[in-house]
């Protein structure tokens, strides 16, 4: 027996279609359950799903009262499961519900498959190409903490052994979107497949990705830095205390030497990135046996600042131009990627051990 999770939040306009498609779609003699796990939504999505359950006992719903939010529906979901294969999908009809008998015969062999829309046969509609990039940067920045080679680690499209996902459900966060990645940090001995689908646009509704989602994701990111990089620790507190070198320098520069205060800030600029690199090449990665000379690496330091200022700038720019982010939000985003940028860019390379 499978299982398939739908989680849902104000989806009245799309339940229905996306439950029938599903159920026309599957081919399988296999039985099956259909889990719709509704957070109490105000536009009544748990009583439409309870009327269609009446007269189909496939079709099942949990209705949470005082609780928001997609991975911890999943969660929820997938425990009340009585499958032995735990699918997810989305509620929009998003998902390509035809590929569920691949995805079923592909999980038995494995212990996850998950659906990409970056594979070849893959594909997203209505995305211009941009947003394809902005997402396709996300799923690269997480890249470092994945032993697989999956191409869409945020995928809400995928299924999982049943004995996997309780094997780790206690672990799980829980917080924001990206269950699939929580998972996925779990271990790096996970029997993967990906399956491509053609992601399809909204018919009704509306998205509740937003901001906040984008930041869970980056603290999701940095939080497995810190648990598998013991290197991240030190070199965060480098950048950190470049920070005070920049304003300190500034400022010093500014006021007691009645420099222009943006000629101030490009020596600023320049002082700190020496500084984090002395620290970071004395302190953060002193240990490891370079073969190459200081000077080489102190350039190499400072192109990698350029490339994460141009990371930092690109992301504030799209983000804010092609999501519509505020650009403060914006803003803070790009620190954190250039932040990943940074490190990892310096870890592979300024200071590669030899
Ligand atoms: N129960 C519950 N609670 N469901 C939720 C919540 C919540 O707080 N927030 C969203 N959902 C449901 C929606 O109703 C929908 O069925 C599904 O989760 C996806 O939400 P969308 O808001 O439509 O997300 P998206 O289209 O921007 O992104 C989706 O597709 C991407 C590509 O696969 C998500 O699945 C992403 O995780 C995924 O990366
Ligand atoms: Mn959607």
């Amino acid at each position: 027996m499978f299982s398939i999770i739908l989680p849902t939040y104000n989806e009245k306009d799309s339940i229905k279609t996306t439950i029938n498609n599903i159920k026309k779609a599957i081919k399988s003699s296999e039985n099956y359950e259909i889990i719709v796990v509704d957070d109490n939504s105000p536009d009544k999505t748990w009583k439409i799903v309870q009327n269609l359950s009446k007269k189909d006992s496939t079709i099942k719903y949990i209705r949470r009262m005082n609780k928001r939010g997609l991975s911890s529906a999943i969660i929820d979901g997938f425990l009340q499961a009585e499958g032995e294969y735990l699918f997810v999908t989305d509620a929009d009809g998003q998902h390509d519900e035809t590929k569920f008998d691949e995805m079923l015969s592909k999980l038995k062999l494995n212990d996850l498959v998950i659906g990409t829309r970056y594979k070849k046969g893959g594909s997203v509609e209505g995305w211009s190409k941009y947003r394809i990039f902005v997402s396709r940067f996300a799923a690269m920045l997480s890249k470092p903490f994945l032993s697989n080679k999956i191409t869409d680690p945020m995928s809400g499209f995928f299924g999982i052994k049943k004995t996997v996902f309780q094997k780790y459900a206690s672990k799980l966060d829980g917080r924001g979107y990206k269950i699939l990645l929580d998972i996925l940090f779990q271990s790096n001995k996970f029997k993967i497949e990906e399956v491509p689908y053609h992601f399809k646009t909204r018919k009704a509704g509306q998205s509740k990705l937003s901001s906040k989602v984008i930041f869970d994701y980056l603290l999701m990111l940095l939080n497995q830095a810190y648990k598998t990089h013991k290197h991240f620790i030190p070199f965060s507190i480098v950048g950190l205390s470049g920070v005070f070198v920049n304003t300190g320098i500034l400022y010093g520069l500014t006021e007691f030497l009645g420099i222009h205060y943006l000629y101030s800030s490009i020596i600023a600029i320049e002082i700190s990135i020496i500084t984090n690199f002395l620290l970071n090449n004395f302190w953060t990665w002193s240990h490891r046996k370079l073969k190459t000379t200081f000077l080489s690496r102190l350039f190499k330091f400072n192109l990698v600042s350029l490339i994460s200022l141009t990371v930092n700038f690109t992301t504030l720019f799209l983000l804010t131009q092609y999501l519509g982010l505020w650009y403060v939000y914006s803003n803070l985003i790009g620190i954190f990627a250039a932040l990943f940028i940074n490190y990892f860019v310096n870890d592979r390379w300024t200071f590669k051990e030899q």
